[in-house]
């Protein structure tokens, strides 16, 4: 049985399992993302310093059809870009502090004998089937089409190019079948309806034991009541099934039948723990067999709700494995209000944000807004600085940076021997297992004001006290020494239990307080203990270090986003500028020496320009407007001492002129006859 004191013998000691949903293996690491890791890095950090045996695995997603074209698109094997991506996900994760107990990749040896072992298990219990089904086919590929892979007109308001299974102008939902002019999105051919058998597994068998689990307190009472609706529709067999060519594992006994990627990823759950059990020497079976005393938890987002609460559990079941402790759904990102942009540069992928900013920041901005709900949480950038500078900087590193320095300076670095406050001690000290309890209930964001209150009754306290004052008075001598001693406990105090959220910032306060920091050991303060020297620990947000972070998010300089570009025309032309910040511009004519597509970007071009003494590459958002092969040869204008832009695709070295409103409307300027490479536009 779960307890949540700290345990003080072997029986009290919890084993636990914990995992975050496996990021696909064809895109990069995003804040969306890493809400997700940081709330589950969190509960894991928490549950270890609790002195549990927790153990927390993650993996990339490497098998579907999306992954299979993104490698061929890339010209590599998709093991290739697979083993690549995994690296590249590990380290972004292990940037923010987000350490696993092992990173592996769904696309291995133990993963492909489990699925195997699961799906046998599954047969031989008479859950699985098979039916002959009617799909799209792509007649030049010879590939079955995703629905995501059909495009075509919406059979209910006649929208173009939309997608095979709804449309985003007036939401209807259809079958691709449905489509009018259906055309394969990786061809462009017209799919043909083709017969192929697949295999399916047996999800109404499971409905009885589904409803019971999911009111056993496994998921969050709204997500049950959500889960309900689809009971009202009814569970449905599941096609578990995908025709070669396909990248994932292939079916026992099923020739060129492979296996749906969602069977193998939940699977790969296990596969990730299956190899830490091979390096560390634990017991899989303690985690995984029918009858387990450990706990499994899935942390995960509100979108794939329906695969962990209905068909995994299912698959577990119907395979004599156990069912998850808990699915713990979290809500999706939104960044200053809205969906997170790729043209408003609010897309951010976790790299970027390295690139700018310290990765404790976001930790602490998620775990004050996360909790046990499944609503959307808002990165508010303002708002963001704001909290981070308040709470962090100004109210927990500040007790320490206010104390610190008489200790060092007149008090030989050491900490008194009595305490100046036990009310303040004593309500510090006893906030511990409320604390506990809210990083428990994944309430971190209750956890964090609890904590904040605590720092601001430690500053009103040390401003009451005055240490600056007193210490100028030489009868006041103890006392200020055992007032600064009381705020570098209570800062020691704070930072414990900050520690799961903060691990670097807990790092160097354990530098400085010649400690280690445990939950437990909070409650016994420091008395006559030497500490050293302080050192700054937390910079400030300054909101430049944010607006380059954006800046470097958008995909392109003038393009990808017309409804942006619209507003953007309007506003700066009603504002005059000076003729001396006019004259800053520098313009030139021209000459465009190459130009051609760029992968992966839809609207823009990259343009080799040359400006008499030097070439420059330019991305420029004209693709809508220009095939690249018209340009060539051509003359335009160019903003030629622009900052240079790291863009996702590589760097813009300039911009050029173009005049319309944008699409197929828009126009390069081009000099008059006889203006030639290099010379400065007047
Ligand atoms: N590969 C599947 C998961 C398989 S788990 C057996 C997948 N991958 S994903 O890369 O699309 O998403 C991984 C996780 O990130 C999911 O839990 C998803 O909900 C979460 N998020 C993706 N975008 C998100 C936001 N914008 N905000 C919060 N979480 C988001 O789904
Ligand atoms: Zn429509």
């Amino acid at each position: 049985m779960p307890t949540n004191a700290t345990p003080n013998s072997a029986a009290d000691r919890r084993r636990i399992l914990i995992t975050s949903a496996l990021p696909y293996a064809n895109g990069s690491i995003h804040l969306g993302h890493l809400l997700e890791h940081i709330q589950t890095d969190i509960w894991a950090r928490f549950q270890r310093m609790r002195g549990h045996e927790c153990y927390s695995v993650c993996a990339d997603d490497a098998h579907g059809t999306p992954v299979m074209l993104k490698a061929q698109e890339l010209g590599i094997t998709p093991e290739q870009m697979v083993e690549q991506t995994r690296k590249e996900h590990h380290q972004d994760l292990l940037d923010f502090h987000v350490e696993y107990d092992n990173y592996y990749v769904t696309h291995s040896e133990e993963n492909k004998q489990l699925c195997e072992e699961v799906y046998n298990r599954l047969h031989a219990n008479g859950y699985i089937s098979t039916k002959t089904i009617s799909q799209l086919f792509d007649p030049e590929k010879q590939m079955f089409l995703p629905d995501r892979f059909v495009r075509g007109t919406c059979p209910n308001c006649g929208a173009e190019d939309q997608y095979g299974d709804s449309c985003d102008v007036c939401s209807a939902t259809y079958s691709p079948t449905e489509l009018k002019n259906p055309r394969s999105a990786v061809s462009g051919a017209t799919p043909v309806l083709k017969d192929s058998e697949h295999y399916f597994f047996d999800l109404p068998q499971f409905e009885g034991m589904l409803k019971s689990w999911l009111r056993s307190g496994a998921v969050q009472n709204e997500m049950a009541n959500k889960l309900e609706e689809w009971f009202e529709q009814g569970l449905q067999q599941w096609d578990i099934s995908r025709d070669a060519p396909y990248f994932g594992f292939e079916i026992p006994n099923a020739p060129n039948k492979f296996f749906y990627v969602w069977v193998d990823a939940p699977v790969g759950y296990m596969a990730s723990f299956l190899n830490l059990c091979n390096q560390v020497g634990l017991n899989f079976d303690d985690f995984w067999q029918e009858q387990s005393n450990t706990e499994l938890y899935h942390f995960i987002g509100k979108d794939i709700t329906y695969f962990h609460c209905l068909f995994w559990p299912a698959m577990l079941e119907g395979a004599g494995y156990r069912k998850p402790t808990g699915v713990n759904v979290h809500g999706f990102v939104t960044v200053n209000g809205a969906k997170m942009s790729k043209s408003r540069g609010t897309f951010i992928k976790g790299r970027t944000y390295l690139d700018h900013l310290n990765p404790e920041y976001l930790r602490y901005y998620f775990a004050s807004k996360l909790n046990d709900s499944v609503t959307d949480i808002d990165l508010n950038f303002e708002d963001f600085a704001q909290k981070v500078n308040a709470d962090l900087v100004n109210k927990v590193v500040n007790i320490a940076s206010r104390c610190a320095g008489f200790i060092t300076k007149r008090f030989d670095g050491q900490l008194s021997g009595q305490c100046a406050n036990e009310d303040l001690l004593a309500a510090f000290t006893s906030a511990s297992e409320s604390i506990a309890q809210l990083y428990e209930s994944r309430q971190y964001n209750k956890a964090i004001r609890e904590i904040m209150a605590l720092a601001d009754r430690a500053n009103q306290y040390i401003d009451a006290a005055a240490p600056w004052v007193t210490i100028k008075d030489e009868s006041k001598q103890t006392e200020t020494h055992d007032v600064c001693s009381l705020g570098i406990n209570c800062f020691r105090i704070l930072v414990t239990y900050l520690k799961p959220v903060m691990p670097k910032l807990a790092e160097q306060a354990e530098a400085f307080l010649n400690d280690t920091l445990t939950w437990d050991s909070a409650q016994q303060p420091l008395y006559n203990h030497a500490i050293n020297k302080f050192k700054p620990m937390m910079q400030r947000i300054e909101m430049d270090k944010i607006n380059a972070m954006i800046e470097d998010s958008k995909e392109t300089i003038n393009a990808e986003a017309p409804a942006k570009q619209a507003e953007r025309t309007t506003d700066p032309i009603a504002e005059t500028i000076s003729f001396d910040e006019f004259a800053k511009v520098d313009l030139r004519v021209a000459k465009i020496v190459n130009a051609e597509h760029v992968e992966g970007a839809d609207k823009l071009l990259c343009l080799t320009l040359d400006i008499g003494d030097e070439q420059r590459q330019v991305f420029a958002g004209i693709k809508s407007a220009y095939a690249p092969e018209t340009l060539v040869g051509k003359h335009t204008v160019m903003v030629a001492n622009l900052a240079p832009r790291k863009m996702r695709f590589g760097m813009s070295e300039g911009m050029v002129l173009a005049a319309g409103p944008g699409g197929k409307d828009l126009y390069i300027l081009e000099p008059h006859e006889g203006a030639t490479a290099g010379m400065r536009v007047k």
